[in-house]
């Protein structure tokens, strides 16, 4: 047990997906798993471990950014040895050619500060997202009638973001979309030798103000899903 996550030892699965909403793990859990257990309800920030296709596999929520997530990432891995962590989400379009429910896998995740930022001094770490995974991921993307897009995502702090200049930069640089957590999953991944990955649905743009209606959301994460645990397994 840990001081957030109350699963015993062996509750965690190898296989963990964190989309940031506990509800999500929840629904996730009993539509895709089967032999299902809660495992977590700290917070309310619940998890459910159960099978994927004679596969185990956990679904935590890790709450809404990278402060929140890095708690719940950090005890997965350091005392329940979660080995493959990919996050599931929803992210804001940046760009013109991305649409409202498209998928986008991060390849990179670009941060201005995350909790792991003063170990790096002035050193700008790239987080990237594991490759096994991302290939694997594109790959099961292709068999979803789901248009996708592979490149480098924003991870921020703040969803009422009070700097336009930093999105008009990020646009300008070919980043795909904005997210809040990404960036520290990639690092404490690459920290401790994980495989991670963030696969995220367009649920707003930056650009059109456009946001996806809640009946379609289920679908998208639905396909979501879908395309993670198979990347997971392939
Ligand atoms: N997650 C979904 N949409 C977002 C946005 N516009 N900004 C930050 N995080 C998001």
């Amino acid at each position: 047990m840990t001081i957030h996550i109350d699963a015993a030892p062996g509750d965690i699965a190898e296989t963990v997906l964190l989309p940031g909403d506990p509800y999500r793990a929840k629904w996730a859990a009993e539509h895709f798993l089967s032999d299902v257990r809660q495992v977590n309800a700290v917070r309310g920030m619940l998890g459910f471990t159960g099978f994927w296709q004679g596969h185990r596999v956990t679904f935590q929520g890790s709450g809404m950014g990278m402060p929140s997530l890095s708690i719940y990432v950090n005890e997965l891995i350091r005392t329940y040895d979660a080995q493959t962590l990919i996050r599931i989400g929803s992210c804001g379009a940046m760009q013109s050619h991305v649409g409202l429910r498209d998928v986008i896998l991060a390849m990179t995740a670009t941060t201005l500060s995350s909790p792991s930022a003063s170990i790096f001094r002035d050193v700008n770490f790239a987080p990237c997202a594991d490759w096994s995974l991302l290939r694997a991921a594109a790959a099961a993307a292709e068999s979803h009638d789901v248009p996708t897009h592979v490149g480098g995502i924003y991870s921020s702090d703040t969803f009422y973001d009070e700097r336009p200049d930093l999105n008009e930069q990020m646009v300008r640089h070919g980043i795909l979309g904005v997210e809040m957590e990404a960036a520290e999953l990639y690092t404490l991944a690459a920290r401790y030798g994980r495989r991670a990955l963030a696969v995220l649905t367009v649920s707003d743009h930056l650009e059109t103000g456009e946001a996806l209606h809640h009946d379609l959301r289920e679908r998208s994460f639905s396909d979501m899903v879908e395309i993670a645990l198979e990347a997971a397994f392939a």
